[in-house]
C-alpha cells in the first residue's frame, strides 16, 4: 500500500465520527461489550492500544462486532504491525513515525495514522506521501493554537489530535480546518469499564458523537 492509499484510508476512518476512542484494555473478555457500547453511541472507529498483554485478543474480539472499524494504537515496531494485522486491525496509529514502522505498514497493507509533534515531522511525512497524521501529544504540544499555526503553512496535512483531548476542548480542535477528528480515552473511563457500565459508556459516546 502506498502512503497516499494509507492516508486516504486513514481519512475515511477519521471521518466516520468526530471522536476515535483510545482504548487501553486489560481484559479481552469485555472487549466485545465495550465495542458494542461505543458503536451504539455512534463511535464506530476504535483504537485499541498495544499497551497491555490483552490488546491483541481484544482486537480479535472487537473485530467481529458488527458496525465497528477496529485499529491498533501504540504501534512502535514492525512486529507490532504484523501482530496487529494478524489480529484483525484494519488501521494503525503510532505516537511518532520511523522509517522502519512506515515501511512495515506499507508492506503489510495496514493504513497508518502516523504521529507528528512538529512542523518538520509533518513535512517529512508529507514528503513521503502521508497527508493524514496524528498530532501527538496534542495538549502538551501547545494544543489548539499550535495545531492551528501548523495548518497555516501546511494546510494540505489533516490531523487527528490526540493526547489530553476531552469533551471540554474537543470542539475547539474540531473547529480547525486541518482537523478531521480527535482521539481520546475519555469516552471509556476505567471505572465504567471495570463496572461493566455499558449504558454509561454509550451515553459518553453519544455526547462525543454529537460534537462538531
Ligand atoms: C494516549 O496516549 O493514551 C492517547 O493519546 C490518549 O490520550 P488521552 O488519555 O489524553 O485521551
Amino acid at each position: 500500500m502506498t502512503p497516499q492509499e494509507a492516508s486516504a484510508a486513514a481519512a475515511k476512518v477519521c471521518l466516520l465520527a468526530p471522536v476515535v476512542p483510545v482504548l487501553v484494555i486489560d481484559d479481552a473478555s469485555i472487549a466485545a461489550d465495550l465495542a458494542r457500547a461505543l458503536i451504539a453511541g455512534g463511535l464506530p472507529a476504535l483504537e485499541v492500544t498495544l499497551r497491555t498483554p490483552a490488546a491483541l485478543d481484544a482486537i480479535r474480539e472487537m473485530a467481529s462486532v458488527p458496525g465497528g472499524v477496529v485499529g491498533a494504537g501504540t504501534l512502535l515496531t514492525p512486529k507490532d504491525v504484523e501482530d496487529a494485522k494478524a489480529a484483525g486491525a484494519t488501521f494503525g496509529v503510532s505516537p511518532g513515525a520511523t522509517d522502519r514502522l512506515l515501511d512495515a505498514c506499507e508492506a503489510n497493507d495496514l493504513p497508518l495514522l502516523p504521529g507528528t509533534a512538529t512542523a518538520s515531522e509533518a513535512m517529512r511525512l508529507l514528503e513521503r506521501g502521508y497527508t493524514v497524521q496524528k498530532f501527538f501529544p496534542a495538549e502538551a504540544n501547545g494544543g489548539v493554537p499550535a495545531l492551528k499555526a501548523i495548518g497555516a503553512p501546511i494546510p494540505q496535512v489533516k490531523f487527528c489530535p490526540t493526547g489530553g483531548v476531552s469533551l471540554r476542548n474537543a470542539g475547539d480542535y474540531l473547529a480547525l480546518s486541518n482537523t478531521l477528528c480527535v482521539g481520546g480515552s475519555w469516552v471509556a473511563p476505567k471505572e465504567l469499564v471495570l463496572a461493566g457500565d455499558w449504558a454509561g459508556i454509550t451515553a459518553l459516546a453519544k455526547e462525543a458523537a454529537a460534537l462538531s
